[in-house]
């Protein structure tokens, strides 16, 4: 049966608006993929990825962890970046730094997707195994709404949720493969987003999950 991964063939334009403000990058990381994956596996041995509970007391079935200045964390207390406790609460140490590629990588697609000043201060880096997924949310967590959010996909194939300023508003999907990059800014940066439950799969590269970054100016 054809299903919407079926329906984006490789001949994709390479960008393609998907709201004012909001663009998708088809394969824009992929000639960053070594080193992004290297760097990866660095960051998860220094802050391994773990399931945070939200304030309502669900555990999230997306694995979570940070580099940067900063980090998004969640616990019965309420999401946030903690300027007063920038540390990882699993280890107590500070976030793994964000590597020069990684923020090669979002300054980037920032940049061709119209926002040449961005500069992240904090990469989300979440973890999705077959099952696992995002509900529909605003990124409102972060100080300055005039930043865009710039996210990274890779490994398994996921279907990105895209709405509008409301949670009821009309909400368009598109496959989101190894590579591709989502960037949104301006009129759409509070826009709901959220990932459906991933399908079961084995990535060439990555195995049996999708790792997504997301760059924020969280400070
Ligand atoms: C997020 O909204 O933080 C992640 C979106 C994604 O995994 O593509
Ligand atoms: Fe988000």
């Amino acid at each position: 049966m054809l299903d919407l991964f079926d329906t984006i063939a490789p001949a994709d334009p390479p960008f393609e608006p998907l709201a004012e403000g909001a663009a998708l990058l088809r394969g824009a990381a992929l000639a960053f993929e070594t080193e992004v994956l290297t760097a990866l596996d660095e960051i998860t041995l220094q802050a391994p990825f773990r399931h945070m509970v939200t304030p309502g007391g669900f555990t999230m079935s997306v694995a979570m962890t940070n580099c940067g200045e900063a980090g998004w964390v969640t616990d019965r207390t309420g999401y946030r970046y903690d300027p007063n406790d920038p540390n990882d609460p699993e280890t107590g140490r500070p976030w793994p730094a964000m590597p020069s590629c990684f923020l090669d990588l979002a300054v980037h697609c920032a940049s061709r997707a119209g926002y040449p000043a961005f500069r992240p201060d904090a990469c989300l880096i979440n973890r999705y195994e077959p099952g696992a997924r995002l509900s529909l949310h605003q990124d409102r967590d972060e100080r300055d709404f005039a930043k865009p959010i710039v996210s990274i996909s890779l490994g398994l194939p996921a279907i990105f949720q895209f709405g509008g300023l409301k949670r009821d508003d009309p909400v368009k999907k598109f496959a989101m493969r190894h590579g591709d990059v989502a960037v949104w800014g301006g009129a759409s940066r509070l826009c709901y987003h959220g990932v459906t439950a991933l399908k079961e799969g084995v990535h060439d590269v990555l195995g049996r999950m999708r790792v997504n970054l997301t760059f924020r100016g969280a400070l």
